[in-house]
């Protein structure tokens, strides 16, 4: 066969390629334009045709290249039209499906509510430094210089710095009661706070203690505020936060703050006051500190102690976890086991 018969017989052939698919087509590329395929095969015999017969050669080659080109062009934009058509398009405008959610903690689940229970009567959230001096956590608070508190077995002090000679008085605060003086300092009366937030205590980690905890401080400055009073509020919490028919009892304490002082307890939320292992069998369980303020505090924070008193409390918000989801080991709320943390209501 000539090399014009072969290019007519190829020109032919090449006319009713068809290509049902990519593998198809592939193929047809193969046969005809690969290294040996036959197109390219005519390319390679053409070199060796003597230079006059060339011009009479080349251009019915080049034809065929080109109606082969233009065949599989026009196959492949068919096989990209049809296999589009089958392939579901996305719908952009289709809502996405809900991301999973991750829970609340239980110690923010039980903070928010306790703080929605006095917002509902008045109470302002207040806000105070985690790493504090000693002047807020102690001094103004009428705690004694010599006062076992300070005592670097309770108190995590931070290092001083490199060639500072004396000891630093800045300390990790050991409660929220520091909030207090600081919103004393800058507030006049009325004042009407919780200051919710973390504190430190120098203590060996188990099951009942840890070296830092919550603790939610309340604070309520004005004219002719009497104990009463605070215990009023705290018949109210106590019943909005466990049930209506939970009793409190309040028991002469001593804080160095406030005066009277007090602890309360209120009935076993566990055993409904029948006696458990968690109340120890007395059917009570304390939950918070309280008192007047102590007239020398509101002296030393700026407040005229003859025109106004005050209560506090101070509660730890882990406690009331406990009683509330039955929490028996403190030490679950910030390991970040997820086993522990789903259990509780999603955000
Ligand atoms: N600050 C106390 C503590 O950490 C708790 C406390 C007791 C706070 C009595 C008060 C209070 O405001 O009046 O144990």
């Amino acid at each position: 066969m000539t090399i014009q018969e072969k290019i007519a017989a190829l020109q032919q052939q090449v006319n009713d390629i068809k290509a049902q698919n990519a593998a198809e087509l592939e193929a047809l590329r193969i046969k005809y334009l690969a290294k040996k395929g036959e197109i390219t095969q005519l390319y390679e015999e053409f070199r060796a045709i003597p230079k006059e017969e060339k011009a009479a050669i080349g251009a019915p080659l080049n034809q065929l290249k080109q109606l082969y080109e233009s065949r599989f062009r026009e196959m492949k934009d068919q096989l990209g039209a049809a296999v589009a058509a089958a392939t579901p398009r996305e719908d952009l405008t289709r809502t996405p499906d809900p991301l999973e959610l991750g829970t609340r903690h239980p110690l923010s689940l039980v903070r928010e509510e306790i703080i929605d229970i006095f917002s509902r009567i008045g109470f302002t959230v207040a806000d105070g430094p985690e790493v504090e001096d000693d002047k807020h956590v102690f001094s103004l608070l009428n705690f004694a210089p010599e006062h076992p508190a300070r005592d670097m077995q309770d108190t995590f002090f931070i290092e001083k710095t490199e060639g500072e000679q004396k000891p630093t008085d800045v300390l990790l605060r050991t409660h929220t009661s520091s909030v207090q003086t600081r919103v004393m300092l800058n507030q006049k009366p009325p004042i009407r706070v919780l200051c919710p937030g973390r504190v430190y205590r120098n203590e060996a980690i188990s099951a009942r203690a840890h070296c830092f905890f919550h603790q939610i401080e309340g604070l309520y400055i004005d004219k002719n505020v009497s104990f009463a009073d605070l215990r009023e509020v705290l018949l109210y919490f106590a019943k909005e936060m466990f049930g209506e028919d939970t009793k409190i009892r309040l028991r002469p304490s001593y804080f160095p703050f406030t005066e009277p002082s007090a602890e309360m307890d209120i009935s076993c939320d566990i055993c409904g006051g029948k006696g458990c292992s968690f109340c120890k069998g007395t059917g009570w369980v304390e939950i918070l500190g309280c008192g007047m303020v102590d007239p020398n505090v509101l002296e030393a924070c700026g407040i005229d102690s003859k025109v106004y008193t005050g209560y506090a409390f101070g509660l730890g918000v882990e406690r009331i976890t406990n009683l509330k989801y039955r929490v028996k080991d403190l030490r679950l709320f910030s390991e970040n086991d997820v086993r522990f943390l789903r259990q509780f209501k999603s955000c």
